[in-house]
């Protein structure tokens, strides 16, 4: 996800945008945590870091697979960062609409309704089972990286109406 505090964000060359099929597909599911899992998590890290960005998903990065990154502080916190493979939403609770943009869907931000709260689990790089209880920014984050892996963009969310606009829009040069 976009970090909306930012209005700087470029448009990168290594994160794939909209139009691209990777975006579309269910990602699979990770069965080992090789040194090239690791790789691409650490790459993450740095592309999410450098666009800047608060979130950011492998399928963005064109790697069709269960990895998110999420860093609310953006490299400022070392322990806001969360590595996370083959996560679950496991509970969803309560209403929330904020603005949201996405490093895949440039120039766009809209209002999204997503859950307030939510639980998530899923491992980290050692393999560890991690539980993440989250609300507000930090479920809205999750909730949006995890639809990508799913095919999901935030833009699926919004009114037929506006999708249409929106579409519009991204189909021009
Ligand atoms: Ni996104």
């Amino acid at each position: 996800m976009k970090n909306l505090k930012d209005t700087e964000t470029k448009d990168r060359l290594d994160i794939i945008t909209y139009g691209n099929p990777v975006l579309r597909k269910r990602a699979v599911e990770i069965k080992n945590i090789t040194d090239e899992i690791k790789k691409i998590a650490e790459d993450m890290v740095s592309i999410m870091h450098s666009a800047p960005g608060i979130g950011l998903a492998a399928p963005q990065i064109n790697k069709s697979i269960r990895l998110v990154t999420i860093d609310l502080s953006v490299g400022e916190k070392k322990e806001d960062l969360i590595v996370l493979i083959n996560p679950k939403i496991t509970h969803e609770e309560g209403q929330d609409t904020a603005e949201e943009g996405c490093l895949s869907v440039p120039g766009i931000n809209e209002n999204v309704p997503r859950s307030f709260h939510l639980e998530c689990t899923g491992y980290d790089l050692t393999g560890k089972e991690k539980r993440i209880e989250a609300e507000g920014l930090l479920a809205r984050v999750i909730s949006h990286e995890v639809d990508h892996i799913n095919g999901i963009l935030f833009i699926d969310h919004l009114s037929p109406l506006k999708k249409s606009i929106i579409r519009k829009k991204l189909k021009k040069p």
